[in-house]
């Protein structure tokens, strides 16, 4: 482990995140004070496809980066002055998409004689934890468990100090995400699926009890039994046809044609899939947190907005559960910068060389 290098207070990085869906620039001081945080999302382009597309993603961030950049640097009084050092995460992640951001912040870097970072994006996940509004909260202290759910990825990691991981356990098959989102359409509740889910189960108190696949004895974690159940479920309750007036972009619980029984069986899905898939997420970072002797749990990623998951994790750990505002558990460059400050200070710093990591893993 590298020493922690010194960085002069005010240090101000500019962050840019492409690797999937949200075109992303944003400003942070100190590693943790968010200046501006600038998201286009990409939604609407990719919901007619009920999922997202990587031609049209890459297409998009070519569009948007540029706007989204001159919008984040606008909250800087003195602009491009203030920013001294540029970051961009380089993997892992769809490698057009990934290619827009890491360029871009290359030439800035570049043209303007600044520091360049790359940035691992499961790690910029995690570096959410330390973003804050309230400069009084004490930033979380080593050693951690980290929860990493997302679109793409489902990881525990304990992480020793910054910089320095080891990975406890991941998803051999679907990603949390992937599951609430393959499960959301399986039901006609469109995409994104994780936040269609959440509003259909809140509150419900299911019926039905899913399987929960507990791969005993290891921290790993499998999603694609318990989605082939709901699908089996699916095709008891409609015939093979699938749910009615299922489109792509699906339709909004409580309204449509479907009603009465259909809709709380819809209802009912969501509540026992979200239920299965919390069971199995929490039990497992408790587990971890308690083995590991870990001071806080980190909870990180998309799926991290989970309100079900936030509140189970936290009702059943016996240590401090922290999780990011909704709002940058999602993909988002703060994270981003970030993570850039933090690994900066450990002496990570890249060339020009640096080149996209679709499947760059986590520990590097
Ligand atoms: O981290 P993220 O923005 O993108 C990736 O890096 O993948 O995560 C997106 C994922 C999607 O699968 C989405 O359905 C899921 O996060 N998600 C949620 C919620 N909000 C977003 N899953 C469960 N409950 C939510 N409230
Ligand atoms: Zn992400």
């Amino acid at each position: 482990m590298s020493a922690i290098i010194g960085l002069p207070a005010g240090y101000t990085i500019l962050g840019l995140e492409t690797s999937c869906d949200e075109t992303a620039a944003a400003i942070v001081r100190d590693g943790s004070t968010i200046i501006s945080n600038v998201v286009a999302s990409q939604i609407d382009a990719h919901q007619r496809y009920g999922g997202i597309v990587p031609e049209v993603a890459s297409r998009q961030h070519i569009l948007s980066i540029v706007p989204v950049i001159e919008q984040a640097i606008k909250a800087l009084p003195e602009g491009w002055q203030g920013i001294h050092a540029v970051a961009a995460t380089y993997g892992p992640g769809l490698s057009g998409a990934l290619l827009t951001g890491l360029n871009t912040a290359k030439a800035i870097a570049w043209q303007r004689d600044l520091p360049f970072i790359g940035v691992n994006h499961l790690e910029a996940h995690i570096y959410a934890n330390w973003l804050t509004l309230d400069p009084s909260i004490q930033p979380p202290q080593f050693p951690l468990v980290a929860l990493i759910v997302s679109g793409g990825h489902t990881l525990l990691v304990l992480l020793r100090q910054h910089g320095d991981y080891q990975l406890l356990g991941q998803t051999r098959d679907d990603a949390a995400g992937e599951a609430f989102d393959k499960v959301a359409r399986m039901l006609g509740l469109g995409f994104p699926g994780g936040p269609a889910i959440q509003r259909a189960a809140d509150g419900v108190q299911s019926r039905f009890t899913l399987p929960r696949a507990w791969l005993r004895d290891t921290y790993d974690f499998s999603f694609s039994g318990l989605k082939t159940a709901v699908l089996h479920k699916v095709q008891e309750h409609y015939g093979n046809m699938g749910p009615p007036n299922t489109s792509a972009a699906g339709r909004v619980p409580g309204t449509g044609p479907v009603a009465g029984n259909s809709l709380s069986f819809t209802a009912q899905m969501s509540a026992a899939f979200q239920e299965s898939v919390v069971d199995v997420l929490t039990s497992k970072t408790v587990l971890a947190a308690q083995t590991f002797g870990a001071t806080e749990i980190l909870l990180a990623g998309g799926v991290a907005a989970n309100t079900r998951l936030r509140s189970e994790l936290t009702r059943r750990a016996n240590l401090p559960v922290r999780y990011p505002p909704i709002w940058l558990c999602t993909d988002n460059a703060a994270m981003v910068a970030a993570a850039a400050y933090y690994r900066f200070r450990t002496g990570l710093q890249h060339s020009w060389e640096l080149d996209v990591v679709p499947g760059l893993p986590l520990p590097i």
